[in-house]
């Protein structure tokens, strides 16, 4: 399709949206700790730290947390997203996410892969959906969820880019990275690399807005299989669509196949921004923020390990608390990290044992293949409503929390128990990359930081706490605010 068309509405899509959405965090790189972040937030939003929700070096006992009660002692305002009456563009947009009928096969829609009563995850247990012409292609990486990007970036790579940046050429600032990043690795420090890759949508970023995004899956012939864009509008030019069409954009638009794609993808967008269903904030979580709802003991101490970088270590990419600006965590730094997950052998793709997904830098990916510092790195995805996931990280490998667990908690102290053993015996550690790429894998941050034979950072115990907790992550917890209440929500 022409790049002209988009080019024109894609500045419409976030890049349109409050400018005050960087995460606190962005400035902490690797070696990332919790505790740096966290303290971060202290100063901005009144003292996690202060209430033993985050603990240091000498971090206190279970019984020493300050506050048994469960209640939050320093309640934040958030800033939550409107909540007003869809626009037309929106409602229309909404039919279309919906509409199974424009699909190549005619029966599946965007709901099919990215389902609402799953947090836009998909409603399945499946690694990888089905679609195509005849629903007989797969895809090649679990759908993410569709909520909670509504202050994601473009994809960028550098330190604090701002977000009118338009993208300049990836792989200058790759390159001019990798030089830095390459010495520090031969020379065995652990140093942070000066740029990090940053933003964007899909495992891998490589779509920059949901406007560009939304014609991948439509024309996609392993996903909505429409061919080609004049499938696609010939599908939006008739009944239903085309009176609504003509009505919002002019009745010229149903003889220009580019424009009428064009603006179905811009309704779809409209949808995933406008629609409250998509960032709800209605979690325990969020209640919990506002001092409106108690965590139970268990929560409470996930909380704690979940935020405290000698156990979990988990907020230090899966961000947990509000920005300086009362903005809601949203669970990611939105940065790249290559954990090395092990290979999925259920995956259609891996039936090769050559083929290896190896996220910003391709095979899916292709801008990035020649920098090879960035094989392996993949989008950290935010833990709001990740319990509705079956399939978890971006190659679908383990079906439950306990087993992602799992993985944090022993990859590097007891790797035996993560990769399987070769055809000779030996173990094929981080065996979903190949062996040359190895030293892209993150060793730095904890709790990937430990030897093997050292102690495990987290207890059994820590592990169902840490699980109660993403628990709470859950929409639902408070009713969704109506649209007509929007103006008591404003005020609240
Ligand atoms: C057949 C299943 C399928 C269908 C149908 C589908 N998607 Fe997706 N979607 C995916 C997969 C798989 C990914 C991740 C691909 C990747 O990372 O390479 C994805 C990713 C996305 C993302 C990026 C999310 C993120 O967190 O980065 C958006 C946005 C999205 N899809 C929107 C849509 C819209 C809008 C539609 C309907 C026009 C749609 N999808 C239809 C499977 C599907
Ligand atoms: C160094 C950064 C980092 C730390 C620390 C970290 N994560 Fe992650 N997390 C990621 C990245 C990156 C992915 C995606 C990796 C992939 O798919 O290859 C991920 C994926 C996940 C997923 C799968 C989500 C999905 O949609 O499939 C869960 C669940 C998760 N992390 C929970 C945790 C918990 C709990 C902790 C603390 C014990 C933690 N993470 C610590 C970066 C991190």
């Amino acid at each position: 399709m022409p790049a002209a068309s988009l080019g024109a509405i894609d500045a419409i899509g976030y890049t349109l949206l409050p400018s005050a959405t960087r995460p606190l965090q962005t400035f902490a790189r690797r070696r990332k700790a919790s505790l740096k972040a966290a303290i971060g937030m202290t100063v901005a939003s009144g003292g996690l730290l202060a209430a033993g929700l985050v603990n240091g070096a000498n971090a206190p006992s279970r019984s020493s947390i300050a506050n048994p009660s469960g209640v939050n002692p320093h309640p934040v305002e958030l800033t939550l997203p409107p909540v007003q009456p869809l626009s037309a563009v929106a409602l229309l947009g909404k039919q279309l996410f919906f509409d199974a009928s424009l699909s190549g096969s005619g029966r599946e829609s965007c709901a099919s892969c990215h389902s609402p009563r799953y947090g836009y995850n998909p409603p399945n247990k499946l690694t990888v959906q089905p679609g195509g012409a005849d629903m007989d292609r797969l895809g090649e990486r679990p759908p993410p969820s569709l909520a909670y990007l509504y202050r994601q970036q473009p994809f960028s790579i550098g330190p604090d880019t701002s977000p009118d940046d338009v993208t300049v050429n990836l792989n200058a600032i790759a390159a001019s990275a990798s030089t830095h990043v390459r010495a520090q690795k031969a020379a065995g420090t652990a140093q942070a690399p000066a740029m990090v890759p940053q933003g964007g949508l899909f495992w891998d970023g490589r779509a920059d807005s949901l406007q560009r995004q939304a014609f991948f899956p439509a024309l996609d012939p392993a996903e909505m299989a429409n061919g080609s864009v004049a499938t696609l509008a010939s599908a939006l030019a008739k009944p239903p669509y085309r009176q609504q069409f003509v009505q919002l954009f002019g009745p010229a638009i149903v003889n220009d196949p580019d424009r009428l794609v064009s603006e179905a993808m811009f309704a779809l967008v409209r949808y995933q921004i406008e629609d409250p269903s998509f960032h709800a904030f209605t979690s325990k979580y969020d209640a919990w923020l506002q001092g409106k709802a108690t965590l139970s003991a268990a929560e409470m101490r996930g909380l704690k390990a979940f935020n405290d970088p000698q156990k979990g270590n988990c907020a230090a990419c899966h961000l947990s608390q509000a920005t300086a600006d009362g903005l809601p965590p949203l669970f990611t730094d939105t940065q790249y990290e290559a954990l090395g997950v092990p290979r999925n052998p259920h995956l259609p793709a891996n039936k090769n044992a050559k083929h290896f997904d190896l996220g910003l830098c391709g095979p899916i990916r292709k801008d990035l293949t020649s920098q090879t510092q960035y094989c392996g790195m993949f989008l950290t995805p935010t833990l709001r409503n990740v319990d509705r996931r079956a399939v978890f990280f971006h190659n679908g490998v383990y079906t439950t929390l306990k087993q992602v667990m799992d993985f944090y908690n022993l990859r590097s102290v007891q790797p035996d128990k993560i990769y399987p053993r070769d055809a000779i015996g030996k173990l094929a550690l981080y065996n979903d990359i190949p062996e040359a790429l190895h030293g892209n894998v993150d060793t730095k941050d904890a709790p990937f930081d430990r030897k093997v034979g050292d102690k495990r950072a987290m207890s059994d115990l820590d592990i169902q706490d840490i699980i109660a907790f993403v628990h709470t992550l859950d929409d639902g917890y408070t009713p969704m605010p109506k649209p007509s209440e929007s103006d008591a929500v404003g005020a609240n």
